[in-house]
């Protein structure tokens, strides 16, 4: 059989990144081959984000490139999956007849399927029924052409918390965990491929497990998975504040493998906004879980998302939300302007805040984010940090990146006798501060050698 080439393009969160892992291992006995390059793909799916307006126009931009390519090489098929999909399912294919096959976010599995009606039948289709979430989707097994050090896994979709500005519930569906053996399982056959840290996701991990009853809760999970021998780090996104439990708090003092990091979004310092976002917690409710989360772990890295605009976020509000940010003093934060998504709850709120408003204050908190990353950069400056190698740096070719503890991106030369490769981790001595990212020398041996002989122990000066 020809050996054919899928061409994906993701588009939006982590949890799309892993999605589309999926469709290519799911596309393997398809005899699909990934390939980086969209003129030689048989098949290019993109895999859409909703999740705020720009997000959809990326969509509608891409989609304005592929007709070109497809005016040339009719027999390349197109398919529209992910949120987008979801949410516009028949609209997409009556915009851009063009397109092959849209799949929403509930049709993963099915994708193989699905791309063969288009081949056998030169059809178009479209599925977004909500049945099957989770079952038919996971297949462990690499997908890797290049060695890889890290990995993410998804551990539950979709989300029951119903913020009032987000879509997140309406087209990933309601919260689904998956089964503790499968996950374990995946993340096992990961470390035998040779990822070394693993980042486990959900829209709300600490949501994990409470409604399936399969036994297990998050704390729970993250035991067992610590308990996988080679495997060396372990991360996970995103925590929701309100249901970050006592008991996930202790798992950063417990766990030898949970890097020193949580994304927590806070997404207003106001009360008032945050009742209106329907969060489920205050402004003290969640400087007090920041507060614990230090006291266990000191060197713990906080980030977070912040959304400005929010329909009736009025100045004071906004000065509340730049308060906090100094006080709780973030490492480092998304900040989004509130985007009007279809159908949810704030569409229907007055008091819209004017494009003008949200983009000083988007400026504003810019440049608080920007001033507290590069501080909180510049104190790492001197310490020894243990880097976990992903690959050649961006930066700059001649150099080498990877992730400190704290999840800062660390740049260094991998001169004439260093012996980094991916997968290692080497002490890195920070010689200077950026804003996105940090600069070092490493001080030890790659190949692991340096870690093994020093049993894993940290360095930090
Ligand atoms: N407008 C702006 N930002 C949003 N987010 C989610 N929905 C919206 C929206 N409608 C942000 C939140 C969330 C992050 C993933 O995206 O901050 O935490
Ligand atoms: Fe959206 Fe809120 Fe769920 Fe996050 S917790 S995915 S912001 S509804």
């Amino acid at each position: 059989m020809k050996e054919k080439r899928v061409h994906i393009v993701t588009m939006g969160c982590q949890m799309n990144v892993y999605d589309s892992e999926q469709m290519v291992r799911l596309l393997a006995p398809l005899n699909y081959r990934p390939t980086s390059h969209l003129d030689k793909a048989d098949l290019v799916l993109l895999n859409t984000c909703s999740i705020r307006e720009k997000a959809e126009h990326k969509v509608y931009s891409f989609l304005g490139r592929l007709v070109r390519i497809k005016r040339l090489r009719p027999d390349m098929i197109i398919g529209v999956g992910g949120c987008v999909a979801q949410q516009e399912g028949y609209r997409l294919v009556e915009r851009a007849p063009y397109i092959d096959m849209v799949f929403g976010t509930f049709a993963l599995g099915r994708l193989p399927s699905l791309v063969q009606y288009v081949e056998d039948r030169k059809k178009r289709i479209v599925d977004i029924s909500p049945r099957g979430a989770l079952e038919p989707l996971y297949i462990n097994g690499p997908v890797f052409e290049a060695e890889r050090a890290t990995a993410f896994v998804t551990i539950m979709q979709g989300c029951d918390n119903f913020c009032t500005y987000c879509v997140v519930p309406y087209v990933r569906g309601r919260e689904v965990s998956r089964k503790p053996g499968e996950i374990l399982e995946e993340i096992r056959c990961l470390v035998e491929n040779g990822v070394s840290e693993v980042t486990l996701l959900g829209q709300n991990v600490n949501g994990y497990g409470q409604k399936n009853g399969h036994g297990c809760d998050f704390p729970a999970l993250l035991e067992r998975v610590n308990d996988i021998a080679g495997l060396r780090r372990i991360r996970f996104t995103t925590s929701h504040p309100k249901d970050l439990s006592d008991r996930l708090i202790d798992a950063f003092c417990r766990l030898d493998k949970l890097a020193p990091h949580i994304h927590l979004p806070v997404q207003s310092g106001s009360d008032r906004v945050l009742r209106r976002m329907h969060r489920g917690y205050s402004r003290d409710f969640y400087l007090k879980k920041v507060a614990k989360l230090s006291k266990v772990r000191p060197d713990i890295a906080i980030t977070s998302d912040i959304i400005v605009g929010f329909p009736g976020e009025e100045a004071v509000d906004f000065e509340a939300t730049v308060d906090l940010v100094r006080q709780v003093g973030f490492d480092s934060f998304f900040l989004f302007k509130y985007s009007e998504r279809p159908n949810v709850p704030a569409a229907r709120f007055s008091n819209k805040v004017g494009d003008a408003v949200k983009g000083e204050r988007f400026s504003t908190l810019l440049e608080v984010q920007k001033e507290l990353t590069l501080k909180k950069n510049k104190a790492l400056v001197g310490t020894t940090q243990e880097v976990l190698v992903e690959g050649r740096s961006k930066k700059s070719p001649d150099q080498m990146a990877g992730r400190a503890p704290c999840n800062r991106i660390v740049n260094f030369a991998n001169g004439a006798d260093a012996t980094a490769c991916v997968g290692d981790i080497l002490p890195v001595r920070i010689v200077e501060a950026f804003s996105h990212s940090l600069l070092g020398n490493p001080v030890g041996k790659g190949r692991g050698e340096y870690y093994q002989e020093n049993g894993g122990m940290s360095n930090v000066a």
